[in-house]
């Protein structure tokens, strides 16, 4: 049991990859705290893991964030991990997307990790160390759509890197993980519109499938965890692939070198 005893706060853990990981560090021995703007959502998530604690936060709020932090004091004595998971984005296109929706995609995917590192740094200071980590995107390293987004998730690997390298000698770490699509409830709408969207995807990626909210889950407890302790600063990506090249370029290219991949 690689957390036993330790508490791990998710934010937008009332679905997808943070209900998984929540659900994940919670059978490592974790105390598991489901933070999610909808509460709802975090009950039922909370309801199937013993021993944890629904809370309704919303990240794009300091006083929501505090009172998150609080709450952990009280219930559990301190925190260790915080993965700071909430996100939205917009589908709209860069000419298009409203100023409010921008503001949103920055505010929860950037402002709402940044607030969130500063009301858990200090107790984690006091505590002797501890690890924030961030979910980021690939769409944070390169060009895939949803401008907004991508510039939150752009400005989180910076944040990754200044929390990192500022609190290093306090014994806090702070890493990022950069996954690519992930079969959540986040693509519902996009499925409702074209069934095949995952069909379609999966045809980028080197290894063949989209990702599950496992794949992300298991990189997350593995940075959590002491297996990681010399690891900080770093972006992981857990993207099949996608961000280390295009086998169909290649081809295109030089398609005298093609060989035999299996893939045909
Ligand atoms: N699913 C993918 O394909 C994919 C790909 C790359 C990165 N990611 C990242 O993984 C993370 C989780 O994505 P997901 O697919 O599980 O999303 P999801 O939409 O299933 O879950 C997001 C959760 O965040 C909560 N949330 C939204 N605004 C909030 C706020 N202001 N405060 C607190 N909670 C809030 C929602 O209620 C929801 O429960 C996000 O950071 C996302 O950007 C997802």
């Amino acid at each position: 049991m690689r957390f036993s005893g330790k508490t791990v706060i998710v934010t937008g853990s009332g679905s997808g990859i943070g209900a998984v990981t929540a659900r994940r560090f919670a059978a490592e021995g974790a105390n598991a705290v489901i933070a999610d703007i909808d509460f709802s959502a975090a009950e039922r998530v909370a309801a199937s893991i013993p021993g944890s604690l629904a809370l309704e936060v919303d990240v794009t709020s300091r006083k929501s964030l505090g009172a998150m932090v609080r709450a952990v004091d009280t219930r559990f004595g301190g925190t260790d991990v915080l993965i700071n998971n909430a996100a939205t984005c917009s589908d709209a296109s860069f000419l298009q997307i409203a100023p409010e929706e921008v503001e949103r995609d920055l505010a929860v995917g950037l402002m709402g990790p940044f607030f969130a590192s500063q009301e858990i740094v200090p107790g984690m200071i006091e505590r002797g160390g501890g690890v924030i980590l961030n979910v980021g995107s690939v769409n944070g390293l390169s060009y895939f759509g949803n401008e907004a987004y991508s510039a939150a998730k752009a400005g989180l690997l910076s944040l990754t890197r200044s929390i990192a390298i500022q609190y290093g000698r306090n014994n806090i770490r702070c890493n990022a993980v950069a996954p690519g699509t992930v079969a959540t409830e986040y693509w519902d709408h996009r499925r409702e519109l074209d069934p095949l969207v995952f069909e379609k995807a999966a045809q980028w990626y080197p290894l063949g499938r989209i990702g599950e909210p496992a794949d992300v889950a298991d990189a997350l407890l593995f940075l959590a965890s002491d297996a990681a302790a010399w690891i900080t600063g770093v972006v992981l990506p857990v993207d099949g692939g996608l961000l280390s090249g295009n086998l169909a370029m290649a081809r295109a290219v030089a398609p005298e070198r093609s060989e035999p991949s299996g893939d045909a």
